[in-house]
C-alpha cells in the first residue's frame, strides 16, 4: 500500500535525521524512542546512510525507520533493500512516483503547489510531505489549499521548529509536522544522546490531533 497515511499518525513530529558516522545511527534511534518518538526519516544525504538505515531497522524494532531525499528510482530500491519502512522525496517526478508505486512500501512525496497535490492524487494518494514548508507560503498557505481539497493530509517539513509546529498543528489538514531540529548535527557527532532524548520529549508533547 503506497498511502503514507497511517505514517503521519505514528508521532506529532517526524524527525530529518542526517548521519554521518554508522556508529551513532542505532543510539541516535534509541535517542528518540527514549523520548517518544517511534519514527525517522533517515536522509540519504550521507555516503554511509544506507549503512545506517539498515542498522537502525535491525537493531531497534520499536522505531518505524524510512528513507528522506530519495530522488531516483535507484535509490528507492536500495533504501527499501536496506531495510526502508518508508520513502520521501522533497518533490515529485513522474519516473520517480510510476517507480516508488509499485514497490509496495508507503510514500510521502514532497510537494510545494495544488498542480503538484492534484497529481499526487491522481495517482490515489493522499499523504504528502508540504517542502519546504515556510519558504512555500507556511501555515496560510496550507489552510488556503484545504478550502479546495481538503482530502489531503500534510506533513509540513522544512523551516518548522518546535516554535511554529502548533500553528501548523492546529490545521485540520495537517496531521504532523516534520524537521531537523530533533537531532543537532552536534549532538550526534558528540553522542549528546540525552539532548535528543530530551528535544524528542519536548515534540512528542506537541501531541497529535
Ligand atoms: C528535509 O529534508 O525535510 C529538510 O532538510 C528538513 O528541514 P529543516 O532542516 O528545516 O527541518
Amino acid at each position: 500500500m503506497a498511502d503514507a497515511t497511517s505514517i503521519l499518525h505514528i508521532s506529532p513530529v517526524i524527525p530529518v535525521v542526517t548521519i554521518d558516522d554508522p556508529h551513532n545511527a542505532v543510539p541516535v534511534a534509541r535517542a528518540l524512542a527514549d523520548g517518544g518518538v517511534r519514527i525517522i526519516e533517515l536522509t540519504l544525504r550521507t555516503e554511509s546512510a544506507l549503512t545506517s538505515l539498515k542498522r537502525i531497522a535491525d537493531e531497534v524494532p520499536d522505531i518505524l525507520v524510512g528513507a528522506g531525499t530519495v530522488l531516483t528510482p535507484a535509490q528507492a530500491d536500495a533504501a527499501v533493500a536496506a531495510g526502508a519502512r518508508f520513502l520521501v522525496s522533497p518533490g515529485v517526478t513522474h519516473t520517480l512516483m510510476d517507480h516508488v508505486l509499485t514497490l509496495g512500501v508507503p510514500f510521502l512525496p514532497g510537494v510545494a503547489t495544488i498542480g503538484e497535490v492534484m497529481g499526487v492524487l491522481e495517482r490515489g494518494l493522499t499523504a504528502v510531505k508540504f517542502f519546504p514548508a515556510g519558504p512555500a507560503g507556511g501555515p496560510d498557505y496550507l489552510a488556503a489549499i484545504g478550502a479546495p481539497i481538503p482530502q489531503v493530509q500534510f506533513c509540513p517539513t522544512g523551516g518548522v521548529g518546535l516554535d511554529s509546529a502548533p500553528r501548523y498543528l492546529a490545521l485540520p489538514n495537517v496531521t504532523c509536522v516534520g524537521g531537523s531540529w530533533l537531532t543537532p548535527r552536534g549532538a550526534v557527532q558528540n553522542g549528546d544522546w540525552q539532548q535528543i532524548t530530551e528535544l524528542a520529549r519536548e515534540a512528542a508533547g506537541l501531541g497529535a490531533h
